[in-house]
């Protein structure tokens, strides 16, 4: 911890310009090879009896569900299932999915699938348990950002994918039809109560999937250690209220400790996960490092590369996901969104903590022994390079459909999503927003 002190000025609160402090808020989970066997004894544990389970239609002909349930009906529960979470939720499958939470007077949830599925849950439990309109919560200035109440129903999450972390996030994404942006909801109280990460999982996961969701963990862990230092970010509360403390708080000495792990584990494991389907151990290792990784940007929010991300991903044309992805419709996967603009962001992003972007580009594997400071933002872009390329990932934006024509659009799509944006080192313009993008068009 070469200068943590000074890095968060951990030498008293004078002279701070942010919060001096931070929090750590984790739920429970419980991780390892068949766990989700346990979901009946942590629903009793927890005094479910009247469950609704979520899930959608690629996951539920998968043997999780089924063993799921088995277990919670094993443990004298009774259970629904709600199969129609969307694979990019929107502002109308949250609600959807929120009535059959309404109806079902359910005393606790459990979902069973990716990020969405799981997202899809939290916002149901939410509107079940204080019932409004979806807008009411959703983050101002979109919605009208009004705080989550209190404690929600009991939620057992039990992811099937490695990546997004939502099984220990307290956050719900989804489209905006209306608006055509990506949004969503913030609130602890939307932390699962348990996590169930079982590696098994990952036998029926493509390649693809493996690489898109361990790019997007690398990222949440490289956004995270990157991020803006707590005690550096403009306050968003008066006094000492720590109720009112964002979660996006910015770098702290608790998520660096997830980030380095994250990263090390990834940058060990990751290739092996991709191009070897029979290595099973790397793809628990990305599991693993999916799940820390999820706490870490929990705690600390994520940056440039994920806030860019939603205008790839909303603005797509006529590019067609790899095998493992609905083919039915053109989408950009999220960790594809996310990392693709990540070499060029990073390459700006250098200069302003340079030691960190060092380190990092360390903990995934490079040698950095010979580099200077002064090309700590190159040393990181060269390592992400190198690891898109060793897993056959398109070769920057143009590869998925977007020329520099397209840069100003994108930036404009992307310029709204200040919550992420503002956790950057730096500070960014529309304009420079633009220059990001068009940096991250092509890369080798
Ligand atoms: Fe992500």
């Amino acid at each position: 911890m070469y200068t943590c002190c000074r890095y968060y000025g951990l030498e008293g609160l004078a002279g701070h310009e942010g919060d001096a402090s931070f929090s750590v808020e984790v739920n429970h989970f419980t991780f390892g090879p068949g766990c989700l066997r346990e979901a009946g004894s942590h629903a009793r544990s927890l005094g479910m009896k009247r469950i609704g389970l979520y899930t959608d239609k690629l996951v539920r002909d998968l043997p999780y569900v089924a063993t799921v349930k088995r277990s919670l009906e094993a443990a004298g529960c009774s259970v629904e299932i709600y199969w129609e979470c969307e694979v990019e939720p929107t502002d109308r499958s949250f609600r959807a999915a929120a009535q059959f939470a309404i109806d079902g007077q359910f005393d606790g949830f459990v979902s069973v699938g990716g990020g969405s599925v799981i997202d899809t849950t939290k916002a149901a439990n939410l509107l079940a348990t204080y019932p409004a309109d979806l807008m009411a919560y959703v983050n101002a200035p979109i919605g009208e950002g009004r705080a989550v109440p209190g404690a929600l129903k009991p939620h057992i999450a039990c992811p099937t994918t490695c990546g997004t972390g939502s099984e220990v996030t307290g956050i719900a994404i989804f489209d905006l039809l209306s608006h055509q942006c990506k949004t969503g909801i913030l609130s602890r109280h939307m932390l699962p109560s348990r996590a169930l990460v079982d590696p098994d999982v990952t036998h029926t996961l493509s390649p693809a999937i493996i690489a898109a969701n361990g790019f997007d963990a690398l990222s949440h862990a490289l956004e995270s250690y990157t991020a803006r230092p707590h005690s550096a970010k403009a306050k968003t509360y008066d006094g000492f209220d720590g109720a009112k403390r964002p979660m996006n708080q910015g770098a702290n000495l608790w998520s660096d400790m997830g980030a380095r792990e994250s990263l090390r584990i990834i940058g060990q494991n990751l290739v092996r996960a991709v191009n070897d389907p029979s290595d099973q151990q790397a793809k628990g290792a990305i599991m693993y490092s999916a799940l820390i990784a999820g706490m870490t940007f929990s705690n600390a929010g994520c940056h440039l590369p994920h806030g860019m991300s939603y205008a790839v991903s909303g603005l797509v044309r006529d590019f067609k996901p790899p095998q493992g992805y609905p083919q039915d419709q053109p989408m950009v996967p999220h960790g594809m969104s996310v990392v693709l603009n990540a070499p060029s962001v990073y390459r700006f992003t250098g200069e302003a903590a340079p030691e960190r972007h060092l380190e990092a580009a360390r903990f995934l594997g490079a040698n950095v022994s010979d580099a200077n400071v002064t090309d700590a933002g190159e040393v990181v872009a060269k390592k992400l390079i190198e690891l898109m390329r060793a897993v056959n990932f398109p070769n920057g934006l143009n590869a998925v459909g977007y020329t520099e024509a397209d840069a100003d659009e994108l930036a404009e799509r992307a310029f709204p999503q200040q919550r992420v944006i503002k956790n950057a080192p730096r500070d960014v313009t529309k304009a420079s927003l633009a220059e990001l993008f068009k940096g991250a068009m092509r890369y080798w």
